[in-house]
């Protein structure tokens, strides 16, 4: 019963073979037709002294089968019909979609495989769910969903990180063996961002094959990418089921979360700009059609230390500076005076706030800026009056002592009444004052992530999401920021309920180059929080001067982090000058097409934004350049007949250490033709250790 599937979206196609099992055939750019004779041309022989059969490597491996890497399911039957084997028994293939159900009729399981290539975008996803036919309970330990891969992708690049150093890069070959990261926090994590990319020898950004993998889930997950010893290859992401976490009763199901996937043959470039498209088309709601407003963020400005007074000073400077949201961070709620105590009491702290919150939200909008509060609902301080009255509702394991972590635990969401209390609370607030945004935080890992004894991290996750859904619902209007002790929780699923990350505590803007770098490879630039923070950085103590800073801010859904009471008058003409020069570009940066250049010098980080008359791109000089003279800035991307004018728009305002003479054409328009920025290119200044400029391209 040998057939194609053939899902083709703009760029690629999607080839998949149907036999006992599907399994993909090709994946990447478009073909034209199926040949009559590919079936023949792709039979592979069969190797001596292994099994007599051909394996396929199909959409969901089975140790059944004789595939005897990590298979796509695991499970028992009470230690019975623990090595599925499938047999498809129907397809539905809807325009660039198609259904695969397939069912094993002694362990009495049906599987469901969706796939879609989103035509715009290139994006394939893919979902993975089993249902139990049997009479008896089925044990899932494992569904996770599988792409394989051509053996030329051989070189992998991983993500790794840990608070304030979010979304780093890790390059390896992958010739043999593998790599494979497990995520048991609870969250997203900062550690394994669920992310990787797999590419031809020495893919960059501008060049080479690479396919990228995502998956849109919050709590824990599986994440790997093996080589077979029969050189074959493929990527496997899912939930990271906790023992008995998953326990099917008679036509119950589990559904994976979705995998999404992608593949470029221009690098990663052509990788990101696919996944930024599709966030904008298919992930991010926003609820209202409008410029992404500028923050400005307390938490670094005054901590605990809440005064309305100060605080409507601190609005007033803020407005006269640009801003246009205002966001009240932690420490507004009864009894918040530090991180030990109150979280779970929702209520507003009147020996702060005497006369209310309310003459202070009227202050913010009379400025004409929008207000916003900060919440972390999920959790509860051992010291507050929640703790006290429901000990009961803490997600954990009973006989057993929980470590806290920042003092605090984590609230049972599938606890009915602990759900309906956080909902009453954020409604009320909601509802009670003129909030058109919330940063809901989330500061501490699951470690007795238990509901009634079970493991609960994927019912936990469910119900995040719903409890924000809900809000969603009641308040249309309302944006919701997605924070975890910075990027803690950055995915694709939490991300179609909330409009923003905070990318990062850390406001080092030297830090910021390389975890903006590794969050645009699948976010576009007005999803990530980006703010400018004082001179000497909270969370390294680093200091940069202001070009670094508001450069690197400038590049995303841009904000300040400080008090600007107690700033000098210089720094806050300069806070108001980037963010005169953010607002002036916004329209560009937050729907443009995003690239990086891969430098010459391995100091830089040169990236951008385009559209189809114009470019912004930014030269960071992260350390010390490694040639005295800067290589040209050749711009690859652009218009070859066309002509553009080209204008710094933004450098160091001063004196230079490394350049004794400017180039002259710093302080003129160019007028180049696309060819000649394309091949011979325009020569830079040079750039001293972390500092930063603007080039600004307009068509003609
Ligand atoms: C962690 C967040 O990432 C910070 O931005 C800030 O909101 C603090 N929590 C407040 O406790």
């Amino acid at each position: 019963m040998n057939e194609f599937i053939h899902l083709q979206s703009k760029n690629h196609s999607l080839i998949i073979k149907t036999d006992r099992v599907p399994e993909v055939l090709h994946w990447g750019t478009k073909i034209a037709q199926i040949d009559e004779d590919l079936l023949l041309s792709t039979e592979r022989p069969i190797s001596q002294a292994r099994l007599d059969v051909d394996v396929p490597l199909s959409l969901c491996p089975e140790l059944g089968s004789g595939h005897f890497n990590a298979p796509g399911i695991e499970g028992h039957r009470d230690g019975l019909d623990w090595a599925p084997v499938f047999n498809l028994v129907a397809t539905n293939q809807s325009r660039n979609a198609v259904e695969f159900t397939l069912r094993d009729d002694v362990a009495k399981l049906e599987l469901t495989i969706d796939l879609e290539l989103d035509f715009d975008s290139d994006v394939l996803k893919k979902r993975t769910s089993l249902k139990n036919l049997g009479d008896s309970r089925y044990y899932l330990g494992k569904l996770s969903s599988t792409l394989p891969l051509p053996n030329h992708a051989n070189e992998l690049m991983t993500f790794h990180g840990r608070w304030c150093h979010e979304f780093q890069t890790q390059r390896q070959r992958f010739e043999h063996g593998g790599f494979m990261q497990e995520n048991r926090r609870g969250r997203t994590s900062h550690e394994n961002f669920p992310g990787l990319f797999v590419g031809s020898n020495g893919f960059s950004e501008q060049n080479g094959q690479v396919w990228g993998f995502h998956l849109g889930w919050s709590g824990n997950h599986q994440m790997r990418a093996d080589v077979r010893s029969d050189g074959r290859r493929f990527v496997q992401a899912g939930e990271l089921l906790l023992a008995g976490e998953s326990i099917l009763d008679t036509d119950e199901c589990y559904q994976s979360p979705w995998l999404y996937g992608c593949y470029s043959n221009s690098g990663l470039n052509g990788i990101s700009q696919r996944f930024q498209k599709f966030v904008r088309q298919n992930i991010v709601k926003f609820p209202v059609d409008k410029p992404r407003p500028v923050h400005l963020n307390t938490w670094e400005g005054i901590y605990f230390d809440h005064k309305p007074e100060y605080i409507m000073q601190m609005a007033s400077e803020a407005a006269e500076m640009g801003v246009e949201r205002f966001i009240i961070d932690d420490g507004w709620f009864i009894g918040r005076d530090g991180e030990r105590a109150a979280l779970g009491d929702w209520y507003l702290d009147e020996v702060k706030y005497p006369n209310g919150l309310e003459p202070v939200i009227a202050h913010v909008n009379e400025k004409g800026m929008e207000f916003g509060l900060w919440v972390e609902p999920e959790m509860v301080s051992q010291d507050s009056n929640l703790y006290r009255n429901h000990p009961e509702w803490v997600l954990g394991l009973q006989g057993y002592h929980q470590p806290s972590g920042r003092w605090q635990y984590v609230l049972d969401l599938q606890n009915e009444g602990c759900f309906n209390y956080l909902f009453e609370r954020l409604n009320d607030l909601l509802t009670r004052y003129n909030i058109t945004y919330l940063k809901w935080d989330m500061n501490r890992e699951l470690v007795q992530p238990g509901h009634q004894g079970r493991p609960a991290v994927h019912g936990q996750t469910m119900a995040l999401y719903h409890l924000v859904d809900e809000l969603n619902k009641a308040h249309p209007d309302v944006e919701i920021e997605s924070c975890s002790s910075g990027g803690g929780r950055i995915d694709f699923e939490i991300l179609k309920r909330t409009q923003r990350f905070w990318a990062s505590d850390c406001n080092d803007a030297l830090e910021r180059q390389a975890i903006q770098k590794g969050m645009s490879y699948f976010f576009p630039p007005e999803v990530m929080g980006a703010h400018i923070g004082p001179d000497e950085c909270h969370s390294t103590n680093r200091r940069h001067h202001i070009n670094m800073r508001g450069v690197t801010a400038l590049g995303g859904h841009m904000g300040v982090e400080l008090d600007p009471v107690k700033e000098p008058q210089e720094e806050i003409e300069a806070f108001s000058r980037y963010i005169a020069l953010h607002k002036k570009y916004r329209h560009l940066l937050h729907s443009g097409r995003s690239f990086r250049i891969d430098p010459a010098d391995k100091n830089q980080n040169i990236y951008g934004v385009e559209s189809d008359d114009e470019m912004l791109i930014t030269v960071c000089q992260l350390a010390m350049p490694d040639h005295a003279l800067p290589s040209p800035l050749r711009i690859s991307c652009t218009d070859t007949d066309a002509k553009y004018q080209v204008k710094l728009v933004e450098m160091p305002q001063i004196s230079f250490q490394l350049m004794k003479q400017r180039p002259k054409w710093l302080d003129k328009t160019l007028t180049l033709s696309g060819d000649n920025l394309k091949e011979i290119g325009i020569t830079l200044p040079i750039l001293d250790p972390e500092s930063a400029l603007i080039v600004h391209l307009q068509k003609i």
